[in-house]
C-alpha cells in the first residue's frame, strides 16, 4: 500500500463559511484525486460519527457525498454528480448537520427517492431509497447547491435556531 495516499480527516466547515452556500460543480472524471477527496469524506464521516458529508462541508465545491445510516441492511456508498430523478410521499423528522453542531429541528423531506449518479470508479449508480436513507441523501444532495437543513424550517423556526447558533458562536472559535 506504499503508493496509496494516505486517507485523512479533514476540518469540518461551519454555519458562516462561504463554500457552504457555493453551488458546487460537477466532477468532470472520476480519478484518483477524486477517489482520494471520497477516502478524506470517508475518513472524516466516521470520525464526526455522521450518517453523511458532502464535499463543500471539507472546503471543496465539487458534487461527491458520502453516506453511512448504520444499517446493517443499507451499504454505506458515495455518489459523485447524484442527480435526484423521482420523489414521492413526505416524511418529518429531527434532522441536524455537522456543519451546524447542536442544532435540530424537524425537517419535511421526501418519503421515497430515486437518485441516479456515479460511484468511486465512475460507474453510473441508480439508488431507490426510502426512510432515514432517504432522508440522509436528500439532506446531502442540498449541500451540493448550497442549501442546508435551516433553509427548509419556518422563518420562525430559522430564527430560533440562529439565535442558538449565535449564543454558541464563542465556543466554537
Ligand atoms: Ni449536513
Amino acid at each position: 500500500m506504499a503508493d496509496a495516499t494516505p486517507m485523512s480527516v479533514r476540518e469540518v466547515r461551519y454555519l458562516g463559511d462561504p463554500v457552504l452556500r457555493e453551488v458546487c460543480r460537477e466532477v468532470e472524471a472520476v480519478d484518483e484525486e477524486i477517489r482520494s477527496l471520497v477516502d478524506d469524506l470517508i475518513e472524516t464521516m466516521y470520525e464526526q460519527d455522521g450518517i453523511g458529508l458532502a464535499a463543500p462541508q471539507i472546503g471543496i465545491p465539487l458534487r461527491v457525498f458520502v453516506y453511512d445510516v448504520r444499517d446493517e441492511d443499507v451499504e454505506p456508498g458515495v455518489l459523485v454528480n447524484p442527480r435526484i430523478v423521482d420523489a414521492t410521499g413526505t416524511q418529518r423528522e429531527v434532522e441536524g448537520c455537522l456543519s451546524i453542531p447542536g442544532l435540530e429541528e424537524v425537517v419535511e423531506r421526501m418519503d421515497r427517492v430515486v437518485i441516479e449518479g456515479l460511484d468511486r470508479d465512475g460507474a453510473p449508480v441508480r439508488l431507490e431509497a426510502e426512510g432515514l436513507l432517504s432522508r440522509c441523501l436528500q439532506h446531502e444532495n442540498d449541500h451540493l447547491d448550497g442549501v442546508l437543513f435551516i433553509d427548509r424550517v419556518s422563518p420562525l423556526k430559522r430564527r430560533m435556531l440562529l439565535k442558538k447558533w449565535s449564543k454558541t458562536e464563542g465556543s466554537r472559535r
